[in-house]
This record gives C-alpha cells, structure tokens and sequence, in this order.
C-alpha cells in the first residue's frame, strides 16, 4: 500500500469518514554548505522524492485529533493551552506531537485561524537519518492548517514559521535551511539558498549526473545538545573575533585570510569550529559557478573536502559515516560523497555519473555491509517540488 493510500485508510478507520484533504511535504538532501545555514552562509539542497503525507479535516470539536502511523499512537489538544505542551488530559503531549503542535503555537502567534483538525500521518522519510523528517512533518502541518484556516502564507514565511516552532517550542536551535528546502523544493532543481538574505535560487542539476543517498542505518541519540553546542561555539567565535573585526555580525562575514590572522585568539575548539564554517561558506560559494559551468569533477572534490572537514573540524561524523565515505569514494563515477545533514549518524549524499549510479549504488551496499555487518539502504534520489495541498 502506498503512503496516501495508508493514511487515508487509517484515516476513514480513526474518524469513520473520508479526509477531506491529502497534504504532502518533502525531506531534503543537502549538497553543500553544512552548518552554515546559522552562520548566514549559503547551501545547496534539495528536496526529495521521500516526503510526510497527512489525511485531514476541519473538526466541529474544540480540541485537535492527531494519529501519527509510524508511532501508533494518537493525542488530542486544545489549542487554547497550545503552549503548555499538555494533552486534553493535562499530561505531556508525546514527542512526535511537538512538531505539529509548535507550528500550531507558531501560527497562532502570527494571529492566523489555526481551527481544530483531525489528521493521521506518516512518513517514509526515515526519522533521525539527516533528511529533515521533523522539518517535513512541520511543512505538511503549515499547509494543513493554511487550507483549513483560510490564509495563504509565501511558502519561505511558512519555512519560517516551521523553523520558530522547532527552535522555540521543540527546542532544537536549527537554521533555516530543512524547513525552506521542504516548503519551497522545485523538481529536478537545486536550490541555492542565501540564509542571511533569505534570497534565493534554483540551480538545475547538471544532466549527466544523479544523486544517491547513503543510509548507513545508525542513528545518534540526544544529537540535538550537540547541534546546540557546536552552534554556541561559533557565537563565541564570532564574539571573539569582534576584539579584531569589529564589523562582522557572522562567520558569513570573516574571510579565510582574516581567521588565519586572528585565529591564535580562539580556543582551540571554538577555533576548529569557526574554521569549518569560514571555509565551508568558501566552497559553496563557488557552487554555482562549478555547476553551471558543468564542473561536476571539481564541485565533487568541495563535496570530499566538506566531509574532511565535519569530521576533522566540526566533528559531527562517526565512524559508520566515514566507512560510507571512503569506500564511495573511491568507486568509480563517484565525483563527491560526504555526510549529509545535521551528522552524528545518518545519511551520506554521493554525486555519481548517471549511467553508473545503480552499479555504484550496489558496490557501495556490499562494500559496507563486509566493513560494519549493517543493511543500508542506497538509493538514487529525484529533486522534488515542496510542500503542497494534493487534490
Ligand atoms: C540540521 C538543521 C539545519 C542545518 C543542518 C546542518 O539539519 O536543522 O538547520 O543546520 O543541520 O547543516
């Protein structure tokens, strides 16, 4: 059974009626700029062919309904005390739930209608895995709750108002990058995202190419103080920095000649840090150039050096993810492969000639499954549009 079809019939057996609406949001992939979308830099993702779906309708009753397939589970929820994070019955809403309710608060905080809704989702955007499920389940809400409440926002006002749920009532310190990427996703683009001015692009893929993701199947748990964290470092980096260069606001600001001036200053963790963001922002800065010029060789090669980097500098990868990296890497068609995401588990994204990404996709399963005893799961991704009401 496909994922609509499961959510509607999970539907009708819930409520004992039809949804009155499908509504659909992506995950993404991201090809560069890795945490530097809090720093102000720019990156490349885009979103893919994995997305959360939701069955849903306008509900006469005073609280929301919600069944959430791939936990079995089912909470309601008064709007009303939206920002006590309580079910009608006073006790904690589960997890998965902070997700849909904190873009309920984040809209009510906009003083939008954000009625009462009955809905059951899922999602084959593996949980934890780097492809910002949690970022697809909040875009599938923003337009569940847009068609019902009768307001259209532009597609990045919803990207941000997912991002303010997820920093403030979730908690995770997040940029921009997951939630613009699935809201505003374009089939077969790259999207090309300034995260200082919130400007951007699409970028098409280059023809000979494909792009395949990489599951090494293990996930991290408690990744989100990390991502905190390592966030806070280059706070102080940049607060460091400032005794030097006054006018920089961000990393985004500090060029690589400057940091290697000023660098001694920092501690060293803050300045290994610092460093990745300084010249990641570097090398995506050249991706448009590389990929409208057709340079995929030399734009694999920032992708190798992007995952040196989170490994060596901004140490977000494990040992899984770098076995995924290697052994790409050196298969052949492989022009780039690092991790992709967030990091401490998860995925790798790999850019692969197109008439080799199956035979890649499948040595790079056996290569890794004699180095770890893990199943992944490999497969060639397609740029898909962002989230969306189906008919
Ligand atoms: C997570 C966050 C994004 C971004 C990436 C790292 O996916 O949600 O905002 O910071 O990590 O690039």
């Amino acid at each position: 059974m496909n994922i609509i079809d499961q959510v509607t019939a999970t539907y009708k057996e819930t409520f004992g009626h039809t949804p009155a609406h499908i509504a659909r949001a992506p995950g993404r992939v991201n090809l560069l700029g890795e945490h530097v979308d809090y720093n102000d830099g720019f990156v490349l993702p885009a979103a893919i062919d994995r997305a959360t779906f939701i069955a849903f309708s306008p509900t006469t009753a005073l609280h929301s309904t919600l069944r959430a397939v791939d936990f079995n589970q089912q909470t309601s929820f008064f709007s009303e005390n939206i920002s006590l994070k309580t079910q009608i019955d006073s006790s904690p809403l589960p997890e998965w739930a902070l997700y849909p309710a904190g873009v309920m608060w984040s809209l009510m905080e906009e003083n939008l209608s954000v009625p009462a809704i009955q809905a059951v989702f899922a999602s084959d955007v593996p949980r934890g895995s780097g492809l910002s499920s949690s970022a697809s389940v909040e875009m599938a809400f923003a337009i569940a709750w847009q068609a019902l409440g009768g307001w259209t926002l532009p597609s990045m006002q919803r990207a941000l108002l997912g991002q303010k749920a997820e920093n403030q009532y979730v908690g995770v310190n997040c940029g921009i990058m997951d939630q613009f990427a699935s809201a505003c996703g374009v089939e077969n683009k790259l999207l090309l995202l300034d995260c200082r001015s919130l400007e951007w692009k699409t970028i098409p893929l280059p023809k000979n190419v494909s792009i395949v993701i990489a599951d090494t199947t293990v996930r991290r748990k408690l990744t989100s103080g990390e991502y905190n964290k390592r966030r806070a470092a280059c706070e102080e980096a940049v607060r460091l920095l400032q005794q030097d260069l006054p006018h920089i606001k961000s990393l985004r600001d500090v060029n690589v000649n400057d940091f290697n001036q000023f660098a001694s200053k920092l501690p060293d963790e803050v300045e290994k840090r610092a460093r990745h963001v300084v010249e990641e922002i570097g090398r995506s800065n050249q991706a448009q150039g590389l990929l409208e010029a057709g340079e995929v060789q030399t734009f694999g090669k920032l992708m190798n050096e992007c995952h040196v980097s989170l490994r060596d500098l901004y140490e977000v990868s494990c040992p899984e993810l770098n076995v995924m990296v290697n052994i790409a890497q050196g298969l052949e068609d492989c022009y780039g492969a690092r991790l992709t995401g967030a990091g401490f588990g998860g995925c790798t994204v790999n850019l692969v000639a197109k008439g080799g990404a199956e035979n890649f996709a499948q040595k790079l399963a056996n290569g890794y499954e004699a180095e770890t005893g893990l199943h992944p799961e490999i497969y060639i991704t397609h740029a898909s549009n962002g989230a969306e009401l189906l008919e």
